[in-house]
């Protein structure tokens, strides 16, 4: 489809669904194969110089993984994308792609868990340095900058305790200085928030997550422009090889088709959910952008679409043994990591998500010891609250 102007709901069920070489399957079919057959030697050849357009091997370019390429590119508002096997092979490859051993990097200081450790494990290891910032202060980002640094990484609202990011203010520094801007818009998904539109440079996504919607799939997806999208594919997708498979993409695929009303009826369970929880006794914090007591409210209303996404934090006044309490108490709540899925998931960030980093480094991240992280389903808000309810209260 080629007419970006129709409505977004419109474009996540028809983008990347033109009609391949099999014009009579209604959705993109499964292209279930590792290679390619060529006509002659001759086209072999001009496929690999890169002098004729075709497909040559799944790991170089596959047809289904291609159509979730384009679907995802339009949704984001962004001129290409790149699908990976996962949202943590999106990310590697992004920073493969932009740093060299001596660079720096200035990430916010909330990020998902593996992503940090990618940062001051692997990344560390290979040379590259990373200074972590409070990014609700963008004066703080602003000032970490150094003669080296190549990258400005951001991911808001932040895993696990929804702190929240000035999208335009970080594109914003990040051109001034002429640094690459990255940001995992893994938790709100282009259906509430795109970043691109804000000025940020890439964005990467687990797929796993609100795009697949339904929790059977592990993915990733890279967003920027032509000529970033092709360098990630020539150099770290094509030589690390983090590829997504043709059925993870079909999976993927079908799960966007209905992104903006999942969306949707996240976004309001969400707020229902979290009002509850602010009014509840036995919580002595929610960290929701859609309440009007988090600090990011105002700007999160000004940068996001419809809503402010399924996911809450929050803490109990009983602390970690009640949180534990709580999470061995849930019925209907699934006790479970991962986001986005049509049911409801709830997990402990300190000992789960995010158990890579020590007490020191999660205190340092924000992320308090006692703090449960809840991704709001598409259930009714009733048989969640309820469940919320006589699991605390009998904890
Ligand atoms: C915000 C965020 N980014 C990236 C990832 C990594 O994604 P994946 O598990 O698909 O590798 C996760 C996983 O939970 C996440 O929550």
């Amino acid at each position: 489809m080629d007419d970006s102007r129709k409505h977004f709901d419109t474009r996540a069920i028809h983008s990347g669904e033109s009609p391949g070489p099999d014009p009579g399957s209604h959705v993109v079919p499964i292209y279930q194969t590792s290679t390619f057959i060529f006509d002659n030697a001759a086209q072999g050849a001009r496929r690999f110089a890169g002098e004729e357009p075709g497909y040559i091997y799944t790991r170089l370019g596959n047809p289904t993984v291609r159509a979730l390429e384009e679907k995802m590119a339009d949704l984001e508002n962004g001129e290409d994308a790149v699908a990976f096997g996962s949202g943590m092979g999106a990310i590697s490859a992004v920073f493969l792609q932009l740093l060299s051993a001596g660079d720096h990097v200035v990430s916010i200081k909330t990020i998902y868990g593996c992503t940090y450790s990618l940062l001051t494990g692997l990344l560390k290891r290979m040379g590259i340095e990373v200074t972590f910032v409070d990014g609700t202060d963008i004066s703080q980002v602003r000032d970490a900058i150094k003669p080296n640094t190549r990258v400005l990484y951001g991911e808001t609202p932040a895993n696990p305790n929804m702190a929240v990011l000035d999208l335009e203010a970080f594109g914003r520094v990040g051109r001034e200085r002429g640094i690459t801007t990255v940001v995992d818009n893994t938790f709100m998904s282009p259906a509430v928030q795109r970043p691109l539109d804000w000025g940020v440079d890439v964005v990467v996504h687990s797929a796993t997550k609100y795009l697949g919607g339904h929790g059977d799939v592990i993915g990733g997806i890279m967003v920027g422009s032509s000529e970033f999208v092709s360098q990630v594919k020539e150099d770290a997708l094509k030589d690390v090889g983090a590829v997504l498979g043709p059925f993870d993409a079909w999976l993927l695929i079908r799960g966007l088709k209905t992104l903006p009303l999942r969306a949707e009826r996240h976004n309001t369970n969400a707020q229902v959910v979290a009002e509850f929880l602010e009014n509840h006794p036995a919580v002595s914090r929610v960290h929701y952008p859609g309440l009007a007591s988090h600090p990011g409210h105002e700007l999160s209303k000004r940068q996001s679409i419809g809503g402010f996404g399924g996911m809450i934090a929050f803490e109990l006044s009983g602390g970690l043994q009640a949180g534990r309490n709580l999470l061995d108490s849930v019925k209907l709540c699934t006790l479970a990591v991962s986001l986005g899925a049509c049911d409801t998931l709830i997990q402990h960030p300190a000992s789960m998500t995010h158990s890579s980093l020590d007490e020191a480094q999660l205190l340092a991240a924000g992320v308090h010891p006692g703090l449960i992280r809840l991704s709001v389903g598409l259930e009714h808000p009733d048989d969640i609250i309820y469940d919320l309810r006589t699991s605390m209260e009998g904890a």
